[in-house]
């Protein structure tokens, strides 16, 4: 179905331009949304604060993970095209620019317009998201689009507040520092939060003055591209904010080793990270931020509230389909409540409703495609063949899509594959432990470093292990919990540096020390 031709634009004053050659619409919903949203889709290059065709022709083919449906194709942008991103986004951190010479709250004011017009689109934005990446409708548009749009007005409220000190120094001289931005950064999302990682990048780089060329994911390119369209409608000038969605291996890896680029932040798998870094090295030496994988501990002790933490514990490792970097995915529970805790937790697993994520009353979509599907599959297979008693699920669901049964093993030993490697799926692995000592051991025992979680009502035992894990962020008779004014990152091999927060500014940031000499020595 094509909805509006390339250079046309809708009635009214919101100069959108929109081309989708749409397979047939697999939800009714989205077509009212579309339609009372006054909203088309976008499916080209956004770069210069126009639409662009690729350079090479290419473009990606777009799926519904619910229904492995193509939606639709956009354009594929390749190292041509991210060369072109480059040179608008440098022009517009000139001096002199627009961008750079304006008042740090007129900036501010642009992401709380954004905020704005996220808000205004919130429907549009959340069936996007969840027809896109196969999340739970009601998530998207309670979870993650609630953080985007706080995450905009968080950074939008610091732009005007990044300053520099002055330093008492030898009296011959005056010396302050100035916070600025850094130049062009490149920036490269996943597809398990793809509004929500958008802004979590864009945001902070903006409020500090920065310039940005964005890439989405392959397979969610949509809702950041409508996101480029309000980033237009907002009143960026051109140029500040450039998205083009493509592969990784060819526009991912011309971002990360471009020798224009100043920063690159990156969010994936370690494997890719460890690449990232390297092509920084290989290039310009590039700033590198890294927000990477986790084989995240949760330990239940016994004098925990245990139905609460089995639900907590539960939510932490099925949210958005397992696949989050923050899962939960080794629950360590102390020995005088295992066998309970388990029987609980497969009979929650098993209260799932799985389902078009677009439907009330369904709780678990499907994963975003094939690779993660035959991924998640080998390693149920792996834990089976390893000897953790698989306690339900393990299979796939239903006739279409790729859902997985929610899946629960016990009896996990450190030494499995289940137990070490990221599964980013809907498996849970449930261990046993004795004692404080061994479980922080056990709990540490890992390359990753990302998040953990402590169920006790004992402060003694909380304060002594949220001390001792190795991990950027520890909740405490809690899971998930976050804001945008909390930082967010990894120890080890789970990253470098750190996003969200006031944390975040200093690595959108180049410290620079401007010394004066006076002519009359003060004291
Ligand atoms: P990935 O790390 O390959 O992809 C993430 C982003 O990096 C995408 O935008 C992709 O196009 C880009 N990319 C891929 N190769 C690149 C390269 N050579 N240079 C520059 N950019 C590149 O992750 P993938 O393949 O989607 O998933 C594999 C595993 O990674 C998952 O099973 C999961 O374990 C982990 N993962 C972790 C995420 C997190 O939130 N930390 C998000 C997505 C995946
Ligand atoms: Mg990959």
């Amino acid at each position: 179905m094509r909805i509006v031709g390339v250079g046309e634009e809708d009635t009214e004053d919101r100069e959108e331009i929109y081309v989708g050659e749409l397979s047939l619409f697999q939800s009714d919903l989205f077509l009212c949304v579309l339609f009372f949203s006054n909203c088309l889709l976008v499916s080209q290059l956004f770069i210069n604060n126009e639409w662009h065709e690729s350079c090479s022709g290419r473009k990606i083919p777009v799926y519904n993970p619910a229904t492995e449906e193509m939606l639709c194709e956009v354009e594929e942008a390749d190292a041509e095209d991210v060369d072109k991103a480059v040179r608008s986004a440098r022009a517009a951190f000139q001096m002199g620019s627009p961008w750079r010479s304006m008042d740090a709250s007129d900036r501010g004011h642009l992401l709380n317009r954004l905020a704005e017009l996220v808000e205004r689109d919130r429907l549009l934005l959340a069936t996007l998201e969840a027809m896109n990446s196969g999340k739970v409708f009601l998530m998207a548009y309670f979870v993650d689009l609630m953080a985007t749009i706080k995450t905009l007005r968080y950074y939008g409220g610091w732009a005007d507040k990044i300053h520099g000190k002055t330093i008492p120094v030898d009296g011959e001289y005056f010396t302050y520092t100035r916070h600025e931005p850094i130049g062009v950064c490149g920036q490269i999302i996943p597809w398990n939060f793809p509004i929500m990682m958008f802004v979590w990048k864009i945001a902070p780089a903006l409020c500090c003055g920065n310039t940005v060329v964005i890439k989405p994911a392959e397979q969610t390119p949509l809702s950041a591209l409508h996101m480029a369209a309000l980033i237009k409608e907002a009143g960026f000038p051109p140029g500040v904010v450039n998205v083009v969605p493509g592969y990784g291996q060819t526009a991912g890896s011309a971002i990360s080793h471009h020798m224009d680029i100043d920063k690159v932040a990156f969010t994936g798998s370690t494997a890719v990270g460890k690449l990232i870094q390297k092509a920084a090295g290989d290039s310009n030496l590039k700033r590198v931020t890294l927000e990477l994988g986790g084989k995240n501990p949760n330990i239940v002790f016994a004098d925990c509230d245990l139905e609460y933490a089995v639900e907590q514990a539960h939510s932490g490792l099925f949210f958005n389909q397992g696949q989050c970097c923050l899962a939960g995915s080794r629950v360590f529970v102390e020995r005088p409540i295992y066998e309970e805790f388990v029987i609980r937790s497969v009979e929650r697993a098993r209260s799932k409703v799985l389902g078009n994520p677009l439907l009330p009353g369904v709780d678990q979509g499907p994963q975003i495609d094939q690779k993660q599907f035959d991924k998640i599959m080998e390693l149920i297979e792996s834990g089976k063949r390893e000897g953790a008693t698989l306690e339900c699920g393990g299979s796939a669901w239903g006739q279409q899509g790729l859902f997985i049964q929610p899946t629960v093993f016990s009896n996990v030993t450190d030494d499995m594959r289940i137990a070490k490697e990221e599964i980013f799926g809907p498996v849970q692995q449930i261990m046993c432990f004795r004692s404080i000592h061994e479980v922080i051991q056990r709990a540490n025992s890992t390359h990753y470093g990302l998040a953990a979680g402590v169920f006790t009502n004992n402060i003694d035992k909380a304060l002594t292990v949220s001390s001792a894990l190795q991990a950027g962020m520890v909740w405490v008779n809690c899971y998930n919990a976050m804001s945008a004014q909390c930082p967010f990152g990894g120890f080890k091999m789970s990253g470098n540096g750190r996003e969200l927060g006031e944390y975040a500014l200093r690595e959108y940031t180049e410290v620079k020390a401007v010394t004066i000499k006076i002519s009359q020595k003060n004291s």
